[in-house]
């Protein structure tokens, strides 16, 4: 008989949109082929108090359209301390978890990769807006995120256009620009400003906006930035083309990106990562993450997983530059 019989499933960091539908995947995969399925409540932090309820398909009956985690989401600082990455693989060995699925961030995925080198049967499922995670094109909540943002700036535009505005409009994604520069291509930005790229000074916005707004009596501008940019920020940006006289509105986006409820694409993904590391923990694998690449779902050893690796790419960059 297959070792594997009581597996335990998590939601850590930042809820993301498609969490709910990766819940409701692996509970009802586990349950089909006989294992029984726990839920820690509030990521790590359940984990470290042994707060843990069994899950049936019942309790994730209509799922599938709802943003967050039923189970619950927190950040949890006491991962990075050694005592509680050992208080924490007590607690599984204690209660008999033959594997702990873990689905999060690059934050928790490097605790789970912390629990995974100290012996503990762990496989991650890549879910951060920011899409962070090295190795896998996307994560579950990117899709639903830049869909969101861009609902929301299609809107902000509209009301710019009649009162001659510019817009500076800030999103989330930590240290990586990926989410801001989707959403500016996609609403047509004049400009991006992204942690990767620093080159955008204040200078330039200055001359756009003057060719913009001055020489060519344009309606509105729009400059997404990356909440992560620092040179400038979305607050420097504002002051500085307000100073030179410009009616200039800035928005902060905030957490709205992440409780879009989530898309086709996010919920679909949610299923195939659920099965797929149902199944991977009925075979025995384990120290890995699931990563998206082409369409395919394969692993990475946990050894890759690192902190804001970045995805901006020149090309997505360079057509917002022309087109804007
Ligand atoms: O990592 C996801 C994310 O939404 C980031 O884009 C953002 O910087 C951060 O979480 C916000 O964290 P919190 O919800 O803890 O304020």
């Amino acid at each position: 008989m297959n070792t594997v019989q009581r597996i335990a499933v998590m939601t850590s960091g930042g809820d993301a949109p498609g969490m709910n539908s990766t819940i409701r995947a692996v509970v009802r995969a586990a349950e089909i082929r006989d294992r029984a399925i726990y839920g820690f409540e509030d990521g790590f932090t359940g984990l470290l108090a042994a707060r843990f309820q069994p899950l049936r398909s019942q309790d994730v009956a209509g799922l599938t359209a709802r943003a967050g985690s039923i189970l619950g989401c927190a950040r949890e600082p006491r991962m990075l301390e050694a005592h509680f990455q050992q208080r924490a693989c007590d607690i599984l060995s204690e209660h008999q978890f033959d594997c702990l699925i873990v689905i999060g961030g690059s934050g928790s995925q490097q605790a789970a990769c912390v629990l995974s080198q100290r012996g503990m049967p762990v496989i991650g499922i890549p879910s951060t807006i920011d899409n962070d995670l090295p190795y896998t094109d996307t994560s579950l909540g990117v899709d639903t995120a830049i869909n969101t943002a861009v609902a929301c700036v299609d809107m902000i535009k509209e009301t710019m256009t009649s009162h001659r505005r510019i817009a500076v409009v800030q999103v989330m994604g930590r240290g990586s620009g990926y989410l801001a520069e989707q959403v500016a291509l996609a609403t047509g930005a004049e400009a991006v400003i992204v942690p990767e790229r620093p080159t955008e000074n204040l200078e330039a916005l200055r001359k756009l906006a003057f060719e913009r707004m001055v020489n060519h009596h344009e309606r509105h501008m729009l400059i997404i930035v990356a909440e992560g940019a620092t040179a400038p920020t979305s607050a420097d940006i504002t002051a500085h083309l307000s100073q030179l006289g410009y009616a200039v509105r800035q928005e902060v986006l905030g957490h709205l990106q992440r409780g879009g409820n989530p898309t086709a694409s996010d919920r679909i993904l949610g299923a195939r990562l659920g099965v797929a590391a149902v199944e991977a923990a009925i075979k025995g694998t384990h120290g890995v993450y699931l990563t998206v690449r082409g369409g395919d779902i394969g692993f990475e050893p946990y050894e890759h997983v690192t902190c804001n690796q970045r995805k901006v790419s020149d090309d997505v960059l360079d057509l917002i530059a022309q087109l804007g």
